[in-house]
């Protein structure tokens, strides 16, 4: 049987061309394939006699051998030249990710900007409250139906304390009051939980609230604040709805709604005059002061604002959402 001599020379002169993997394992199967021929001749050597086939098959042996070695050992020499070329320090760094601030985050310190100039004091909230101030300090009685409409999540407590995830920042009037000396002009934002999630309503959401106690405050104040603030916070006159409402801490109470697109109007504020009954059980005289306050979403404010139309994007954590307000 004769056996190319020349084919180990071949292989090396070819291997000196390949550049990349895929040239080179086209070369091997060449060489080393089924169809190459250290290998079907093997299948040749069945028709020779004994002894010849004996030589033939250690020829054919050695030289299969020497091809594999050839090509591995090419195989690591172009694997270490794709290091050395990942390695050029020379080449263009690869594009990262730069963070931006959350649009809930921008929308909240767009209210400050309009309120803290106007002096009001940021009060911070505590998002575990107890029954108390969440609800019985603002004049919801116990058993009150008003305590339904807010879908309380309530933690594992004592009979004598009952704890909860606050269900508004109404909590922070209470503390506030008690607290600092009036006349009081405060800010409070945070975070508020409700067992609640569709398209305008998530379990989690942001709220600021407001709170002005001082001599000589009326609902046409209240009404002044909010208006201008929304003409600021929007850049433009948008359609404003005061709508009488009722909640248990205010009295008169009002929601406050924004045309939206197509789909009507869309509760933004809850806000109203201090109810006595707060204002008497923070030790204030009511005869002297009387306070308004307000509660916004600010999510909802983001969703008018940034035109979004399902509340729960803003937590999708979904990066071509987020990477619209990067700016
Ligand atoms: N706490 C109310 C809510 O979450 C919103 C609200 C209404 C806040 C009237 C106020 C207010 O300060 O005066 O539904």
């Amino acid at each position: 049987m004769q056996i190319p001599q020349d084919l180990i020379d071949t292989a090396k002169l070819k291997l000196k061309s390949v550049q990349s993997e895929a040239e080179f394992f086209q070369l091997r199967a060449q060489f080393l394939g089924k169809k190459a021929y250290v290998i079907s001749a093997f299948a040749t050597l069945k028709s020779l006699d004994p002894l010849a086939k004996v030589a033939a098959a250690k020829e054919l042996n050695i030289l299969k051998g020497s091809l594999n070695k050839i090509f591995e050992d090419a195989l690591v020499n172009l694997q270490s030249e794709d290091d050395f070329t990942v390695l050029d320090t020379t080449l263009p760094a690869d594009p990262y990710l730069v963070g931006s601030i959350h649009p809930i985050t921008k929308v909240s310190q767009r209210v400050m900007d309009y309120f803290l100039p106007l002096n009001y004091q940021v009060f911070p909230g505590d998002e575990i409250e107890t029954d108390y101030y969440n609800f019985e300090a603002l004049n919801f009685p116990e058993n009150h139906p008003a305590r339904q409409m807010h879908d309380t999540f309530y933690l594992n407590s004592n009979a004598q304390s009952q704890h909860l995830l606050r269900t508004h920042t109404s909590n922070s009037q209470i503390h506030s009051m008690l607290r600092e000396d009036l006349p009081l002009y405060m800010l409070s934002p945070g975070r508020v939980y409700r067992c609640d999630s569709d398209t305008t309503h998530l379990p989690m959401f942001t709220q600021i609230e407001g709170l002005v106690v001082d001599q000589d405050v009326t609902f046409g104040d209240l009404k002044g604040v909010i208006i201008n603030f929304l003409e600021y916070f929007f850049e433009e006159k948008p359609e404003i709805r005061f709508r009488p409402s009722y909640f248990p801490f205010t009295e008169p109470s009002a929601e406050v709604d924004i045309k939206f697109g197509n789909n009507g109007w869309l509760e933004v504020l809850g806000c109203g005059m201090v109810h006595p009954n707060v204002l008497k059980g923070c030790n204030i005289d009511t005869k002297t002061y009387r306070g308004f306050a307000f509660g916004m979403g600010i999510e909802r404010l983001a969703m008018l604002y940034y035109g979004v139309e399902d509340i729960r994007d803003f937590y999708s954590s979904n990066l071509d959402f987020l990477n619209q307000f990067s700016s």
